[in-house]
């Protein structure tokens, strides 16, 4: 069985998203920025990385991306530009509710940190992979039925297990429905927040040459979070690094695992242990680090 994959065009040669000086802070404290000042951005067909420790503003940042900041929190400034194949540069902060709703899922798709909380528990995995080709794309019947067995098939299921529940598949399985749920409509910018830390290395692997394949035949943007530069290494084309809400140092891959320019980015990369495992890991010092050289690089490597 095949599947129709089609790449995606744009008629401009900016960037897929465009995140412009974006800050996140709860609604009862505006001073508290939780996301300060951040700006990045994501090519077509590429992969960006943003790496970080636990707290820093990764997930943060992807939610304000697609819109789904909980109540408590607000955007207090910035823009998040969605190249759109069909409508040009649209900024997505400016969109109302209906609008996001129809570009999530659709053209903007996200694998969530935690999986078993975002599937089902008492609908089928097929139903779930249809839900939305069914609401998107107007599939039905036998139609709706085959594409929901090549999606399966595409990222390794047996198709027959369409019928079954979340509970029945394994960790890795229901990693990979999500990822069928995910791309089902073709995006053409996935955001992947942490979906490996909970499974072994080996179906991580697995599941990251699965991402990284999808990407490359769907000609797919990808923002995959991480705090794991071994993942980095192996599926970035460009990363930024994120400490405590703010951008600290951005690149390409080969700029910031070769040469990392700011101390929390070589302090991250010291705590990743060789494959002989010789060499040392030096403990991260957060009181140095949390001074005022923090803000003053961050400033300069985002606005270079
Ligand atoms: N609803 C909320 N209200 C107040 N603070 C919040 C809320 N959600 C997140 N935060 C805080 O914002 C900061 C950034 O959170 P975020 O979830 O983006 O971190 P993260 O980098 O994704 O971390 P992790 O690697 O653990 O997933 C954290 O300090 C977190 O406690
Ligand atoms: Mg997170």
């Amino acid at each position: 069985m095949t599947v129709d994959l089609q790449t995606k065009q744009l008629a401009n040669t900016a960037p897929l998203l465009q995140l412009e000086h974006v800050s996140i802070s709860p609604k009862k404290t505006p001073s508290r920025l939780l996301v300060n000042d951040v700006s990045f951005a994501i090519e077509v067909g590429k992969t960006t990385c943003v790496v970080g420790e636990s707290g820093s503003g990764k997930s943060l940042t992807a939610l304000a991306i697609m819109g789904l900041l909980s109540k408590q929190l607000q955007l207090n400034s910035g823009k998040v530009l969605f190249n759109d194949a069909d409508k040009g540069i649209v900024d997505l902060t400016t969109l109302d509710a209906e609008s996001l709703r129809k570009l999530r899922g659709d053209k903007i798709a996200m694998i969530f940190q935690e999986p078993m909380t975002s599937l089902n528990p008492v609908l089928t995995v097929g139903y779930q992979i249809g839900e939305s080709l069914t609401t998107h794309l107007g599939f039905k019947g036998e139609r709706l039925k085959n594409k929901i067995a090549s999606l399966l098939e595409m990222v390794g299921i047996p198709p027959g297990r369409a019928n079954s529940y979340p509970d029945e598949l394994s960790g890795g399985q229901r990693q990979r429905v999500m990822i069928a749920m995910s791309i089902a409509c073709e995006p053409s910018l996935l955001i992947a927040d942490e979906p490996t830390t909970a499974l072994d290395v080996t179906v991580q692997a697995q599941i990251l040459k699965l991402l990284s394949d999808l990407k490359t035949r769907m000609n797919m943007g990808m923002l995959f979070i991480t705090h794991d530069f071994g993942v980095v290494a192996d599926i970035a084309d460009n990363v930024v690094v994120m400490f405590r809400g703010q951008i600290v140092e951005s690149g390409t891959r080969e700029q910031v695992l070769s040469n990392p320019q700011h101390p929390y980015t070589k302090a991250l990369l010291a705590c990743v242990p060789d494959a002989e495992g010789e060499k040392m890991l030096k403990p991260i010092d957060y009181a140095w680090l949390a001074g005022e050289q923090t803000g003053a690089v961050a400033a300069e490597v985002i606005h270079e």
